[in-house]
């Protein structure tokens, strides 16, 4: 029997060059390897977690598809399919949820980090996250989960329902490890945390124009392109990390060169990553304008993808219901 990978984004609308090479590349390259059997989600629960706009929502959740399918993801080779539309992600979540403490939530750092982020709305929605995440991934009984490195926390908490789910419940799940991607952490454009929808001026959208790249990019904070040391904080390392990712390692090396040397020209750095970096989504883009074209195809896949997720999380929440002494 093949591995499988499962995947998810959350629906906060369209994704940005972070969510492409962290994760969605990943799981392309997964999906490609033809390796495993492949199933990617929208993760619309999850969305809830956090204050949202319920108008906005069914909007959110087709940005999410269609990247999906811009960016590469294959419905003949893996399975695309929105978290509301199987609803035993949300049946395991209970179910999971009697393994874990709220103590050893509320200590998780991505906990912390939303409560600082919206003091006003700790829900309990909130401190589920990981679980509910947990059951996204062992109800289809994943093996691997291309992530980004911030995800690792909630990743352990998987295993942890999986270890505790086999010794107590007899069930059968394998401990899920994170799939790494060459776009590990990808900075915020503003010098500071990781490139995220929710700052404003950190990210650059992949469904940008090349005018607006480059209007994104003459914000990043900079300094005079000359010193003794290359900076490891703040604007200029966010730009050498970014011409590292789009331009090579060899052109990062010139430029600190120069940095060290003559001085370097931002306004040149700037305009030659604005178009190594829309060389990347322009092809993107243009698939995506084809689906929009066709949304008859788009939600045929996803009817599809959900009967399929449908079918094998059924039988996995029937093996943690026998074990569990409810059947
Ligand atoms: N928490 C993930 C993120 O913010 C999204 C997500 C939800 C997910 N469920 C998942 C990722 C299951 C992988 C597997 O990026």
């Amino acid at each position: 029997m093949k591995k499988r990978v499962l995947s998810g984004i959350r629906a906060t609308g369209r994704l940005h060059l972070g969510n492409y090479l962290g994760a969605v590349l990943g799981m392309v390259e997964l999906q490609e390897s033809g390796a495993y059997e492949a199933y990617y989600m929208v993760a619309d629960l999850h969305t809830l977690t956090t204050p949202f706009e319920p108008g906005e929502l069914q909007k959110q959740i087709r940005e999410v598809v269609l990247d999906y399918l811009a960016a590469g993801i294959d419905p003949s080779k893996s399975t695309l399919f929105i978290q509301s539309q199987v609803p035993a992600h949300l049946d395991l979540a209970f179910l999971f949820s009697t393994t874990e403490t709220v103590a050893r939530m509320q200590h998780l750092p991505t906990f912390k980090e939303k409560v600082k982020e919206h003091p006003q709305d700790v829900t309990m929605a909130l401190l589920n996250y990981p679980i509910l995440m947990a059951a996204d991934i062992l109800a289809y009984k994943a093996d691997l989960v291309p992530v980004g490195i911030d995800q690792e926390p909630h990743l352990e908490v998987a295993r942890e329902v999986a270890r505790k789910m086999n010794e107590k419940y007899n069930t059968r799940f394998p401990e899920p490890q994170r799939f790494a991607t060459k776009g590990e952490y990808i900075p915020s454009l503003t010098g500071e945390g990781k490139m995220s929808k929710s700052v404003e001026g950190s990210f650059i959208l992949l469904t940008d124009s090349l005018e607006t790249v480059k209007e994104r990019l003459a914000k990043v904070p900079t300094d005079s392109g000359k010193g003794e040391e290359v900076p490891t904080k703040g604007g200029v390392a966010v730009l050498m990390s970014l011409v590292e990712i789009f331009e090579g390692a060899d052109k990062k090396k010139a430029y600190e060169k120069k940095y060290l040397g003559e001085g370097l020209r931002y306004s040149e750095l700037k305009e030659e990553l604005s178009k190594a970096i829309f060389k990347v989504i322009k092809p993107i883009q243009d698939k995506r304008r084809e689906l929009e074209k066709n949304p008859a195809f788009v939600n045929k896949v996803l009817t599809e993808g959900s009967a399929k997720a449908n079918e094998l999380t059924q039988a996995t929440l029937q093996e943690v219901k026998e074990g569990m002494g409810l059947l």
